[in-house]
């Protein structure tokens, strides 16, 4: 696929409109650079907005992942479930703790895990499950945790995709045994590269700082109890996520701006079929990911894609399913499947102009009507 060229419409690009230069200079110039002050004030502040008791930052989502994993004890031998459609992460990171990832299907409106199909995988190994809420929509946490409880299972919420969504009135990430997030560049509050866990267990949390920290307990300097490694995220990040916190509002009016504009110009797009999000989630929409119904229409998501890209506008496919991927053993997962294939993410950011919206709703219909008429 070529790429995206000037005067384009990116698929994403972070919004640092806030404190961001500022605070990453007095972070620098403080010379605590690993580290810092920055840290501590954004393992308080998004705890706190989120409402659970602790959060340790990390270097990025996918160590929040793997800390998540190793703070509860898993590996080889133990079954954590994954979802059929997901970003790759939570697979890899199942692998890197020596466990095995065992696969269940999605929901087909909402893309994220089925309940019914997790209770299909449990085994008498299966020690996890981690949902992994896609694009910002949430799965169904009640009806997961409930399961959960009954068969004695751990849950990681991967809520890299949904920070600060909310079902039922409650934030993503604070359901499970624990939460993860990624503040990658993209994501909907960034530090660059980073990310954090969440939890409301308070040995859970010892147990996981002690592991982001080489395996050496606070008040024991160079003594090792447990394997550990260096999951830290410096100060210098954390300083850009601090400013990001405060512009908070701002980036989620602005995000459910171009969800909601999106939302009404696609529903005239024969063809074209969004997420479906339940009455009671306040969605934040990280990407405006859409399925291409190829019941509808003769032209393949790939060229949809191409054609966009030729005129301006970038766009990003949905995730392999991991049955396709001979790296994994993992079954044919037919919705998994069926979804994996026709879904594109459309630019969502806080600083896309309606008008931009607009376009790129136009572009998509002129694309597939031109289609209809070959
Ligand atoms: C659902 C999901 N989980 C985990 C990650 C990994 O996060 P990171 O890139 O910060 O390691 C990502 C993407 O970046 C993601 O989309």
């Amino acid at each position: 696929m070529k790429s995206v060229k000037g005067n384009s419409i990116p698929w994403a690009k972070p919004t640092l409109f806030g404190d961001e230069e500022r605070y990453l200079l007095d972070a620098l110039k403080s010379t605590w650079i690993s580290g810092g002050p920055y840290v501590e004030r954004l393992e308080r502040i998004i705890p706190d907005h989120l409402g659970v008791r602790h959060g340790i930052a990390v270097s990025n989502g996918t160590s929040a992942l793997q800390l998540g994993l190793l703070g509860l004890g898993i590996g080889p031998g133990d079954e954590v479930i994954v979802p059929g459609y997901t970003f790759v992460a939570a697979i890899n990171m199942v692998l890197a703790v020596g466990a095995t990832p065992v696969f269940a299907d999605i929901n087909p409106d909402s893309w994220d895990i089925d309940v019914k199909e997790v209770e299909r995988a449990i085994t008498r190994n299966t020690r996890a499950v981690i949902p992994v809420h896609l694009y910002g929509n949430v799965a169904d946490m009640p009806a997961l945790m409930e399961l959960a409880r009954v068969r004695g299972l751990a849950v990681i919420e991967d809520a890299a995709e949904s920070a600060f969504s909310r079902l039922g009135g409650k934030f993503t990430g604070t359901f499970g045994d624990m939460g993860t997030l990624s503040f990658q560049a993209t994501k909907t509050l960034t530090t660059g590269e980073g990310g954090m866990v969440l939890t409301d267990d308070s040995d859970l949390y010892h147990r996981m700082l002690t592991i982001r920290d080489h395996g050496m307990p606070k008040d024991k300097r160079y003594w090792h109890d447990v394997v550990g490694f260096n999951f830290r995220l410096t100060n210098l990040q954390a300083a850009l996520g601090c400013a990001q916190f405060e512009q908070l509002d701002s980036i989620l009016t602005e995000r459910r701006r171009v969800y909601e504009r999106y939302g009404s110009a696609l529903a005239h797009i024969p063809g074209i079929e969004m997420q479906h999000f339940s009455e009671d989630l306040e969605p934040v929409v990280w990407t405006v990911a859409v399925r291409l119904r190829s019941d509808h229409v003769t032209i393949s998501r790939d060229d949809v894609m191409q054609s966009l890209l030729e005129k301006g506008i970038e766009t990003r496919p949905g995730f392999y399913t991991p049955s396709d991927m001979p790296l994994y053993d993992c079954p044919l997962l037919p919705v998994s499947q069926q979804v994996s294939e026709n879904i594109f993410c459309l630019p969502a950011y806080p600083t896309l102009k309606d008008s931009e919206v607009d376009h790129v709703c136009e572009m998509l219909k002129q694309i597939l009507e031109s289609s209809h008429a070959v």
